[in-house]
């Protein structure tokens, strides 16, 4: 017999065993989550800025998820959670529809070549699935310092039927609202980069 054995997945692509979030942090504060938090420093800044609020980040590469969630215990810091894997997997299994109030995502990868561009993290099919997770009046929060980037995803953002893009309608949102910088973002202000900006609110 020539059984094949199945192609193992990627590790990233493993949902992992993780206790329903109100056990995990033990209580019921509002959720928000944080999509390829890299080097984490948006969920530190963010979890000290929004003490009341529980933050929790997805990133595939395993060492940024390692450092962020032993700097957690080391610094005992109770709202806050790292998980490794892929977004698009995670979303789907880890969160209940309607229970997010804040997605973030922070200068996420271009992927430059036409043919990689299917793996830009957010597509219209992966936003429908984060807009069915947040709640009414949940609000989804995207920067970066590619333009065209920019400009690609604020469209899928509008044809989303679901999320209200007047606050804001060109994504002229001069300032970072949520209290909190990521590494790419303190590089960019630092060097006087330009930050494009978009915050979205579902009806
Ligand atoms: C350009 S870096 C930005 C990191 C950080 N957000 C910042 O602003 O400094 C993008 C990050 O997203 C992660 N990433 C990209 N696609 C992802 C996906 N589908 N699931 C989880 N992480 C992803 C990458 O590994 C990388 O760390």
């Amino acid at each position: 017999m020539n059984l094949k054995e199945p192609t193992p997945l990627p590790a990233f692509s493993k949902i992992p065993t993780i206790a329903p979030w109100p056990d995990l942090f033990g209580n019921t504060h509002p959720l928000e989550l944080e999509l390829g938090m890299g080097r984490a420093y948006y969920l530190f800044e963010r979890a000290r800025a929004a003490l009341s609020h529980n933050i929790v980040g997805i990133e595939y590469k395993e060492a940024f998820v390692k450092q962020a969630n032993a700097k957690k215990k080391r610094e005992a810091i109770n709202n806050l959670h790292a998980i490794f894997g892929h977004a698009w997997t995670l979303v789907p299994a880890l969160f209940e529809a309607e229970t997010l109030s804040n997605i973030t995502v922070n200068f996420p990868d271009p992927w430059w070549k036409k043919r990689h561009q299917k793996r830009r993290i957010i597509n219209p099919d992966f936003l429908g699935i984060l807009v069915s997770k947040l709640q009414i009046g949940g609000t989804l929060f995207l920067q970066t310092d590619v333009s065209a980037l920019f400009e690609s995803y604020l469209q899928i953002f509008k044809e989303h039927p679901a999320l209200d893009c007047s606050l804001h309608p060109q994504g002229l949102l001069l300032d970072n609202p949520m209290q909190a910088q990521s590494h790419r973002e303190k590089k960019c202000l630092e060097f006087g980069i330009p930050i494009y900006r978009a915050l979205v609110i579902k009806k």
